[in-house]
């Protein structure tokens, strides 16, 4: 249980490590959480920062996630179901960091990481779930919100699936509803931020 707990904490601190804060300075970028949607993930450095800042905060998040999932739980020898909770631990270092008052991302860009190394299978489920709402919404929050509950279905459904993993999916869909509430609020009162085709070309 020592062992455990010492893994979730190394998870947390690493997920803690927030890819948009720690990146902006070399990117000449800003604070994301003063711009844009205010979140300190990699959608928002896209839509400040340009597209080298937002695609390197999504490998940095992401990164952390995979290393958080398969590096830290070999290193300690952990099961899947400890690999799973240090998973979940680095996203929730990643939206509530302990290095930036607590205030970070909505967590996707790590537990896609996580996912990536866990759960490959459900990621493609969710990531194509993901892309068709993107495409007819424009909306990256809400596709990541759907994107995740497809996630969540398909490890419910799955036969053989672990205990640990679909409580581990249906506490990450929790999470991520949570973590965009803000978006659920702009999209009821029309104002939430929409990426179009010209967006993404934009410097
Ligand atoms: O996970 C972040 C993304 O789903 C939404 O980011 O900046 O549009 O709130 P944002």
């Amino acid at each position: 249980a020592l062992v455990l707990c010492l893994a979730v904490a190394a998870a947390y601190l690493l997920g803690s490590l927030s890819g948009s804060l720690l990146l902006a300075r070399f990117f000449g970028a800003v604070d994301v959480r003063a711009a844009g949607s205010g979140n300190a993930g990699a959608t928002n450095a896209l839509r400040t920062g340009g597209r080298a800042f937002g695609a390197a905060v999504l490998v940095f998040d992401l990164v952390k996630g995979l290393l958080a999932a398969l590096a830290l739980p070999a290193l300690f020898g952990l099961d899947r179901s400890g690999a799973l909770t240090c998973g979940a631990a680095a996203v929730i270092g990643h939206v509530y960091p302990v290095f930036f008052g607590f205030r970070g991302g909505k967590g996707a860009a790590t537990l896609i990481g996580v996912l990536l190394a866990l759960m490959p299978m459900a990621l493609l489920v969710g990531f194509a779930v993901w892309v068709a709402a993107l495409t007819t919404t424009g909306y990256v929050g809400f596709s990541t919100m759907i994107g995740m509950a497809g996630i969540a279905l398909a490890v419910i459904v799955a036969p053989g699936a672990l205990a640990a993993a679909k409580l581990f999916a249906i506490a990450m869909t929790v999470l991520i509803i949570w973590t965009h509430r803000a978006n659920v609020q702009r999209m009821r009162a029309g104002r939430e931020h929409r990426f179009t085709r010209v967006m993404w070309r934009k410097p």
